[in-house]
């Protein structure tokens, strides 16, 4: 369960990027964040990988005030929350199945697992057959999905995804949704932010509109209005 209770972030000592927040996502939930550039769909999504703290108010995850946790716990609150944006963030000088593996290779994993766990997150993916390719040698739809099963490698509980279309054709976008769908069906809780209200509509699940730092609507699946 994710909660944000009363969240205010000013930044620099005076711009206002989200206004008192209240927000409770469940376990399990696919969420999409509307709202035009600007409105705070980054700044929500980044306190919820402790990459900024509210000014006020508090971000709670599983009965865990984020602000509390401590420098050095910050990687392991990261496995649990998988992220992806739309610069992929890949490495260039590693392959495919490297740059999935990197993840728990700094985690101490042993060899012969992370070769299972890898395969395992590029056949859901569907690119099992790339894992030799390098970024270079991958289409930009090809790349994300390379980005979203190395999100997925610590089996996180939460995906978080930072406008992972914007850097994609339409087709390649549909591809992606329809991925963070099939992954939200085996369980994860999926947070989509997105500018792209076409995007949105293909998924009709709840969404959360947002504009200067407000949600100004809050629309479950079945089109009952929370705000
Ligand atoms: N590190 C920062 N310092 C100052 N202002 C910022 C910073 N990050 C974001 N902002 C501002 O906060 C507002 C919300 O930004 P952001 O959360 O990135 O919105 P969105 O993702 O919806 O486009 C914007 O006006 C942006 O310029
Ligand atoms: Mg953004």
């Amino acid at each position: 369960m994710i909660s944000f209770k009363k969240v205010t972030k000013q930044y620099n000592g005076d711009f206002i990027a989200l206004d008192n927040i209240n927000l409770e996502i469940k376990d399990g939930e696919f969420v999409s964040l509307v709202g035009p550039s600007g409105a705070g769909k980054s700044t929500l999504i980044k306190m919820l990988i402790r990459e900024e703290t509210p000014t006020s108010g508090q971000v709670i995850l599983d009965d865990i005030d984020l602000a509390e946790v401590k420098n050095t716990e910050i990687p392991f609150l990261r496995r649990k929350i998988g992220a992806i944006f739309q610069d992929f963030k890949l490495l260039d000088s590693k392959t495919a199945f490297e740059n999935v593996a990197f993840a728990l290779e700094v985690s101490g994993v042993p060899a012969e697992e992370i070769k299972t766990d890898v395969m395992q997150v590029l056949g859901i993916v569907g690119l099992s057959g790339k894992g030799a390719n390098f970024p270079r040698e991958l289409s930009g739809g090809e790349k994300q999905r390379i980005a979203i099963a190395r999100a997925l490698i610590h089996r996180p509980k939460i995906i978080l995804a930072d406008e992972p279309t914007g850097n994609l054709d339409l087709v390649n976008s549909y591809e992606v949704v329809k991925l963070l769908w099939k992954i939200n069906e085996i369980g994860t809780t999926v947070i989509l932010a997105t500018h792209d209200r076409e995007i949105v509509n293909t998924v009709s699940k709840r969404v959360i509109s947002m504009e200067h730092g407000k949600i100004v609507r809050d629309q479950t699946q079945d089109g009952k209005y929370i705000i």
